[in-house]
């Protein structure tokens, strides 16, 4: 395994819609691997393949390692299933936007469908925290990055923080 190196924002890659990983490889558990030690390394609690330059659908997490209760996912070609129509607002920080956080609101639950590495499919619901990280990370595979959802004003603000 291998820390490997965090694209920072505004490179291009961030704003990519990535491909769906066609069959899980000895290449795509390395792949997961690798980003879990980059994601524990960084340190943060989630990461997404553009975030290391892998244009696929894959995403690592693990919510509770911070305070002591590891639970790592890896999550390939993840979608939405129900999100709830209740919203929260969470201040949000990303490895590809060091220094930088930005309050956003989204659906307060959200259910979710993945492939896991063994090949199954997992479906979970999510709330809290874990909530607004599954669809930060899904955002990624979008080429949506925090700043998309400001305003023109937030945004500019923002943007010209992380200049700074
Ligand atoms: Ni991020």
């Amino acid at each position: 395994m291998s820390v490997l190196p965090i694209v920072q924002w505004p490179d291009a890659r961030l704003t990519e819609i990535c491909a769906p990983v066609e069959a899980i490889t000895p290449e795509i558990e390395a792949l997961a691997a690798d980003m879990l030690e980059t994601m524990y390394d960084a340190p943060g609690r989630g990461l997404a393949g553009p975030q290391v330059g892998a244009m696929v659908r894959i995403f690592v997490m693990d919510t509770g390692w911070k305070e002591g209760k590891p639970d790592p996912i890896v999550c390939i070609n993840p979608m939405l299933m129900e999100v709830s129509e209740e919203r929260a607002s969470n201040a949000e920080g990303c490895l590809s936007i060091p220094g930088v956080s930005a309050e956003i609101s989204r659906p307060a639950q959200v259910q979710m469908v993945w492939t896991g590495l063994n090949g199954g499919r997992y479906v979970q619901s999510f709330n809290g925290f874990a909530a607004a990280c599954v669809q930060h990370e899904l955002d990624h595979l979008d080429g949506v990055v925090t700043f998309d959802h400001l305003d023109a004003d937030a945004r500019a603000a923002l943007e010209a923080e992380y200049a700074a």
